[in-house]
């Protein structure tokens, strides 16, 4: 199948932490990344990673037809699987709690239904699909898991949601005390988009970025 180059993604996200990780992710491999203002968020469902991945890809590419636009779009959705909540909170962890809850609750409320579990180990994982659907129509969904381990106390100003109380696995800081850099070396949106676009050009030289012909 001929390459085609994509010097750009939309991004079908309204979440301000992941464009800025799209942002910093997609420059290794030489793809800018667009917002698209106008963009609506559409109601997820319960069921999978990737149904809502597709979900989100495919309303933003509606939108942008409508408006005349042409353009690949990429879409995530992601979720925290805790592995003493039987994988909970998941696909639906941006909702844990409730809507009206803020974020530091959100954390403190699930450190206290784990606690609550006895569990020493804390095991957890980040999981991802992404949803890519490119200007002629063509879709493709790849995934990402990053294994790690949740803390008690909040730890980092960095990163968003979650960050501050997962530690990926082999390291002593939390998502939050990372940098950005070091974050991406590892995160579940990584590793999603190595499956999609294979190695970034930063990591392998000979790797490019193609709509559908999986990087290199
Ligand atoms: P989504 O925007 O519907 O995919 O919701 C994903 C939710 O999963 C986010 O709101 C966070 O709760 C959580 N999440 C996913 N990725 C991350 C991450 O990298 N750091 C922290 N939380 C994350």
């Amino acid at each position: 199948m001929a390459e085609a180059r994509v010097p750009a993604l939309f991004i079908a996200t309204k979440n301000a932490g992941k464009l800025v990780e799209f942002g910093e992710l997609l420059a290794a491999y030489g793809v800018a990344t667009r917002r698209y203002e106008r963009y609506a968020d559409v109601a997820e469902g319960e069921r999978s990673y990737a149904e809502n991945a597709g979900l989100k890809a495919r309303a933003l590419r509606t939108q942008l037809v409508a408006d005349g636009i042409v353009g690949d779009v990429l879409a995530d959705d992601s979720g925290l699987e805790i592995e003493a909540l039987a994988g909970r909170p998941g696909v639906v962890s941006a909702r844990y709690g409730g809507p009206d809850v803020s974020w530091s609750q959100r954390r403190a409320l699930l450190v206290a239904e784990l606690d609550a579990t006895g569990d020493a180990a804390r095991r957890a994982a980040f999981v991802c699909a992404l949803h890519l659907v490119a200007a002629d129509g063509r879709e493709r969904t790849a995934w990402g898991r990053c294994e790690g381990r949740l803390v008690s106390i909040e730890r980092g100003n960095g990163g968003f949601s979650y960050d501050a109380i997962f530690v990926p696995e082999g390291e002593l800081v939390t998502f939050a005390e990372m940098s950005g850099v070091q974050k991406n070396e590892t995160s579940h949106r990584a590793q999603a988009l190595r499956a999609l676009f294979g190695t970034a050009a930063s990591e392998s030289r000979q790797n490019r970025v193609s709509s559908f012909g999986g990087g290199t």
